[in-house]
C-alpha cells in the first residue's frame, strides 16, 4: 500500500473543475492584482477568522516582515521567538534589522512562556510565538509576560489557518499575525502567498501601502515600499479553497484520531490535545525513538514521512552570529532529533492511515 505525504496533484484532480473555473473567471476579466478577487478573498478571510483586517501579500515571510515593520520593530531591537520553526521566523526578524533571540519550547513544541521571560533584556521589543504545526501556543501566558514587560506580540501563524485558541482564530490573538498560503499549507495556493491579520486599522493601512511600492495613487508614492501583492489568480483559488477548509480540517482530524487510537504508546510520543486549543493539523507531528531508522523503515513500506525539521533555528549557519551553541535549548534540540510528520492529508482513506500506524507499531516490534 502507498501512503503519500503531499497531496498537491491529488487535490488538483479532485478540484479540477472548480479550479479551472476560478482561472477562467479571473483571466476572462483581465485581472492581474489588486482586483475585486483580492478584495473578496480578504473579506472572506476576515469573516472566517474574525480579523478586522486582512492584507494579502506574496508570502508568509513578507507577512512576518511587514507585521514587524508595522509594529515599529527595527535596528537595535530584539524579538524573542521559537527555535522550533521554519527559518523564516528568525529571518524576518533579522531582515527588519532586529536580533532574533530564542527561547526553548515545551513538550508540545511551542514556545515556553517562562523561558521567554528569562530571555527579556532592555532591548526586547516583541515576542513572536510560532503556532507550530497549527497548534496555537499558550497565548494567555505569553500575553501575561508581554503585558508585564510592555512588549508587543506578533504571531507566526504561518501554519495556523483553521487553528483556534479559546474559540478565537490563530493570527487574531495578538497585535498582528502572519499566515502563509504556500502550496504545502492547509489553505494552499498554487504558488507563494500569505497574508497579515490585524485588528489595528493603522497597521493594515501601512502594510497595504508598503506592499504596493508605497503608492497612494498612480503618480504618488507616499513612502518607499516593495512589491508584495498577492495576484488575483491565487486569491480566487484561495477563496474557493477557504470555502472547503472546514471539511479538510475535519478529515485531517479524523485521520489523526485513527493514529492516536492505533499507535501503541511508549516509543512514540503524541502531544495530547488541550481543551483550549482547536488543532487543525496542518501537520501531524509525533516524537519517535530511533526516528531516522523509523523514517527509512516506513519509506521502504510505502509510507512517506517528513522531518520538520531536523535542525533547530539556533544551530543553522545563518544563526552563527547570534552566538548560540548546541545545548542552549535542550528541549528543542531533543525534539528535532525525534520529530516526524506522519501522512494524514484529507484524501487519505482510513485503511491507509491504519496501515501506516500498523507499520509504526511493527517497527517497534508491536
Ligand atoms: C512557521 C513558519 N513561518 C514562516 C513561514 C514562511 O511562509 P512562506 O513560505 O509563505 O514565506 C512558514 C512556511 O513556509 C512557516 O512554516
Amino acid at each position: 500500500m502507498k501512503v503519500p505525504f503531499h497531496d498537491i496533484a491529488q487535490r488538483y484532480a479532485e478540484e479540477r473543475e472548480e479550479i479551472l473555473a476560478c482561472i477562467d473567471r479571473v483571466l476572462a476579466q483581465g485581472h492581474v492584482f489588486l482586483s475585486e478577487e483580492v478584495d473578496a478573498f480578504e473579506a472572506s478571510v476576515c469573516a472566517y477568522t474574525g480579523a478586522a483586517h486582512c492584507v494579502t501579500l506574496n508570502s508568509g515571510t513578507d507577512a512576518l516582515m511587514l507585521g514587524l515593520w508595522a509594529l515599529g520593530v527595527g535596528r537595535g531591537d530584539e524579538v524573542i521567538t521559537s527555535p522550533v520553526s521554519f527559518i523564516a521566523s528568525a529571518g524576518a526578524i533579522a531582515h527588519v534589522g532586529a536580533k532574533p533571540v530564542f527561547a526553548d519550547v515545551r513538550e508540545d513544541q511551542n514556545i515556553d512562556p517562562a523561558d521567554v521571560e528569562r530571555r527579556i533584556t532592555p532591548r526586547t521589543k516583541a515576542i513572536m510565538p510560532v503556532h507550530w504545526s497549527g497548534r496555537i501556543a499558550d497565548m494567555d501566558a505569553i500575553h501575561a509576560v508581554a503585558r508585564k514587560h510592555g512588549l508587543a506580540v506578533i504571531e507566526d501563524a504561518a501554519q495556523a489557518m483553521g487553528g483556534r485558541y479559546r474559540g478565537r482564530h490563530g493570527g487574531t490573538l495578538a497585535d498582528c499575525g502572519a499566515v502563509s498560503s504556500h502550496p504545502h499549507k492547509i489553505l494552499a495556493a498554487f504558488g507563494d502567498g500569505g497574508f497579515l491579520l490585524t485588528q489595528n486599522a493603522e497597521f493594515a493601512r501601512k502594510v497595504r501601502l508598503y506592499r504596493n511600492h508605497g503608492r497612494e495613487a498612480r503618480d504618488n508614492a507616499v513612502m518607499f515600499g516593495v512589491n508584495s501583492r498577492m495576484d488575483s489568480l491565487q486569491a480566487e483559488v484561495l477563496k474557493f479553497r477557504l470555502s472547503r477548509l472546514d471539511s479538510v480540517i475535519e478529515q485531517r482530524r479524523r485521520n489523526v484520531a485513527i493514529y492516536r487510537a492505533r499507535i501503541k504508546p511508549g516509543p512514540v510520543f503524541i502531544p495530547p490535545e488541550l481543551p483550549e486549543v482547536f488543532h487543525p493539523y496542518m501537520m501531524f507531528l509525533v516524537q519517535a525513538d530511533d526516528r531516522d531508522r523509523l523514517h527509512a523503515y516506513l519509506a521502504e513500506r510505502g509510507v512517506q514521512t517528513r522531518i520538520y525539521y531536523g535542525t533547530p533555528l539556533h544551530l543553522h549557519e545563518a544563526s552563527a552570529k547570534l552566538g548560540y551553541k548546541k545545548g542552549d535549548f535542550p528541549v528543542a534540540e531533543r525534539q528535532c532529533e525525534r520529530v516526524l510528520a506522519l501522512p494524514h492529508a484529507q484524501h487519505l482513506m482510513a485503511e491507509q492511515i491504519e496501515y501506516a500506524a500498523d507499520q509504526v507499531n511493527r517497527f517497534y516490534g508491536g
